[in-house]
């Protein structure tokens, strides 16, 4: 079992600057926690919306060399795509021995895209959170998961450094909160399992059981409203968060639940159990990862060809009408 840690001592690093390299899901809800918290925060960004939108919330930005020298625990709260090369550029060149570097998730440092020097403290907090609820869970009084790991330990106090800043940033010490000690390899290897099976898999298993509604005679508005559109998976979530996976299907209909344990097995199968393993072979081994940096260098034709297909799609024509009808924004939300 894996250690973990309900509460962690902030104050070790309460005279210290954090500089938030990002000001996005992460970093705009991690620099206000902080902030509320009465730690002394600046953002790192370049010139675009994002550092507007740190100066509209009273934040002193910086170019991110300048917050990086100014720093003294450096956060990179920006994608991970985009981190090895800022990390080279402006990041890299402007860290001094003893420097405290936090990464959010463990995929970079993993897979060596970046190397950090062996003089500073290199720690993960990888919160089990978006960044919307890690705001609102601290808003609120709660605290949320995170994954803590070091990579390199040259204080010799890099655990306890991980533990403060979960702590400064309201995951541990409130209820609900937890760190458990982790690793980079970890982080990135639950993480990108989930994206790369059941994430993804209940997403197209969800568009065919509308395929098949609709060929059947159902209208599109009770197959989308009984699939996905009625709230009702939040609600299965919710209860799964709180009781456990199996344990939530009590509150079903005894005939829904003779249905799912009669039929749920079926779905997985010799192959699918085959690819789930061969999905952490590809993201231990770096096979996905070296696929996505491809893509990103070659300018995401893979990744643009699979959202048109997506858009094409009845399942999206579809829903975008009922979204309206039903008054939210539609499918309009996510065109870029
Ligand atoms: P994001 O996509 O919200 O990042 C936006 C920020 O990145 C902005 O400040 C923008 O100015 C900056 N940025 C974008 N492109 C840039 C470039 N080329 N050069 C310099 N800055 C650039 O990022 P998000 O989602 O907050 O992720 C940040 C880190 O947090 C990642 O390591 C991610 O894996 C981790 N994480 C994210 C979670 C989430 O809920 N989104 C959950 C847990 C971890």
């Amino acid at each position: 079992m894996a250690r973990l840690y309900f509460d962690g001592n902030a104050e070790l690093i309460r005279g210290k600057v954090v500089s938030m390299i990002g000001f996005g899901n992460q970093g705009s809800a991690q620099a206000l926690n902080l902030r509320d918290g009465g730690f002394n925060v600046v953002v790192g960004n370049i010139e675009d919306e994002y550092a507007g939108r740190a100066r509209d919330q009273g934040f002193t930005v910086y170019p991110i060399p300048e917050a990086v020298k100014r720093g003294d625990i450096i956060v990179m709260a920006i994608p991970d795509e985009v981190q090895p090369e800022v990390w080279a550029r402006d990041i890299a060149p402007n860290l001094s021995p003893g420097k405290i570097v936090v990464f959010l998730s463990g995929y970079n440092v993993y897979y060596g895209f970046i190397k950090p020097p062996r003089d500073v403290d290199v720690v993960m907090v990888a919160p089990r959170m978006i960044g919307e609820g890690v705001r609102d869970n601290f808003v609120s009084g709660r605290g949320f998961p995170v994954l803590i790991g070091v990579a390199n330990n040259y204080s010799g106090k890099a655990w306890d450094y991980a533990l403060a800043y979960s702590k400064a940033i309201g995951a541990i010490g409130r209820p609900g909160g937890v760190a458990v000690e982790s690793s980079f390899e970890e982080e990135t290897i639950t993480d990108l399992f989930s994206e790369h099976t059941w994430g993804g898999a209940l997403l197209f298993l969800l568009a065919e059981g509308y395929n098949v509604l609709i060929e059947n005679g159902v209208s599109p508005e009770a197959a989308m409203l009984e699939l996905w559109a009625s709230g009702e998976l939040v609600a299965i979530a919710k209860a799964i968060v709180e009781r456990g996976l199996f344990a939530q299907l009590r509150g079903h209909s005894t005939t829904s639940q003779y249905g799912h344990l009669t039929w749920g097995p079926k779905y997985v199968t010799d192959e699918v159990k085959r690819l789930m393993r061969e999905a952490v072979r590809q993201i231990r081994d770096g096979t996905f990862a070296r696929e996505w940096a491809l893509e990103r260098m070659l300018g995401y034709p893979v990744f643009n060809r699979l959202w048109d297909e997506v858009m094409r799609s009845r399942v999206w024509q579809d829903e975008d009408r009922l979204y309206r009808a039903l008054g939210s924004v539609g499918n309009a939300s996510a065109i870029k």
